[in-house]
């Protein structure tokens, strides 16, 4: 069966796009990495994703190139577009373009703690309970309808190390989940 195409947006670390490329090596798992792109030449996860022979492509970040992402993303045939960690915001017309193709991954139980340094601001709440959330990404900033969440604790002692750490490793399940349930409703939506 034919797989989904993933193209993967990052700006810095990128362990959830490792992640990804992680379940993407599963033989059963629907979709496969087609390229990744960055707005930042120094991303740590650019290395990770050349070392692992994928096609990696850096652009023009001021301003943010998005003809090219558009370009770059139509060459490689890519299906769904996955933010994965990318910290820039797209514009309406990118996302018109890429109408409900588009998903990002973000550090809290939205719709709370939008934005920057979610976890930070779950702190300074004083929550009990945060979290991770996948999302389709629309024009309106962490707003797009919710895929997949998962819950962590807050623990007494937590820093913002302690609790972002929790919160990762539960994204990156959440991630691969949520893609794959994109991927397998795809097909499951092609004609015969
Ligand atoms: C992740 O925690 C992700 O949720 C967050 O940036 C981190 C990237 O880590 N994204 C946002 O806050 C977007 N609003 P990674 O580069 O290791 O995947």
């Amino acid at each position: 069966m034919k797989k989904v195409k993933l193209g993967i947006l990052i700006s810095g670390r990128g362990s959830n796009m490792q992640a990804l490329m992680k379940a993407c090596q599963n033989y059963g798992f629907p979709a496969e990495m087609a390229c990744v792109i960055s707005n930042n030449n120094k991303a740590a996860g650019l290395k990770v994703a050349e070392q692992a022979g994928m096609p990696t492509f850096v652009v023009e970040n001021k301003p943010l190139d998005v003809d090219k992402i558009h370009e770059i993303l139509v060459q490689h045939e890519v299906n769904l577009v996955c933010l994965a960690g990318f910290m820039r915001i797209l514009k309406a017309d990118f996302l018109n373009k890429w109408h409900g193709k588009v998903i990002n991954v973000h550090p809290s139980l939205l719709p709370s703690f939008k934005g920057l340094n979610a976890q930070e601001q779950a702190l300074k709440a004083g929550v009990k309970v945060t979290g991770c959330t996948v999302h389709y990404v629309t024009s309106e900033v962490d707003a797009g309808a919710i895929i997949a969440q998962a819950a962590v604790p807050v623990l007494p002692n937590d820093d913002i190390h302690s609790l972002s750490k929790r919160i990762l490793s539960e994204e990156h399940k959440c991630y691969v989940e949520a893609v794959r349930l994109i991927a397998m409703l795809s097909r499951k939506l092609e004609r015969p």
